[in-house]
């Protein structure tokens, strides 16, 4: 397995839209147990392939807090969404970051799984919130882009700041 740099918002190429899996075999398992390992280590609970700039449609997500809730998810699509939930939110992307976005409380959830198979989950609360998330990175949108033009001003200033410091 390999660590994978993470791209940093306001990066251009997190705006790709990620096109869909053709085959899923080793390269795509590959992919995604590397892609586990850097949302691991960075720590976080979540990564899409955008962030790391694979432009296929594949995320990973763990909300366990014992590293035991691996999910992949292949070519995914949310299929029915209910509620309403607001929740702070953050992303290995826009690092120190964190604002309210309001969600879908409930979602439905259908991909492939790593042997290509087709399933279907049923994600409520942090879970959900995760998932919407993430499926926002595949169709090159970062959680940022929920706030107001002000905040995303500042949160590019700071960020270019900080990518100053850190050079
Ligand atoms: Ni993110």
């Amino acid at each position: 397995m390999a660590l994978l740099p993470i791209l940093r918002y306001p990066d251009p190429r997190l705006h790709t839209r990620a096109a869909p899996v053709r085959e899923v075999d080793d390269v795509i398992r590959k992919l995604i147990a590397d892609m586990a390992e850097t949302m691991y280590e960075a720590p976080g609970i979540g990564l899409a392939a955008t962030q790391v700039d694979v432009h296929l449609r594949v995320v990973v997500i763990d909300v366990s807090e014992d590293k035991t809730g691996l999910l992949a998810l292949i070519n995914p699509e949310i299929i029915s969404r209910a509620g309403e939930q607001v929740c702070e939110e953050g992303c290995l992307s826009v690092p120190g970051i964190y604002d309210k976005v309001a969600r879908a409380e409930k979602v439905r959830v259908r991909a492939l799984n790593q042997q290509g198979e087709t399933f279907e989950l049923d994600t409520e609360g942090l879970l959900a919130v995760c998932v919407q998330h993430e499926l926002d990175h595949l169709d090159g949108k970062v959680f940022v882009e929920y706030l107001s033009q002000l905040k995303q001003t500042r949160i590019k200033g700071k960020l270019a700041k900080k990518a100053r410091i850190t050079a």
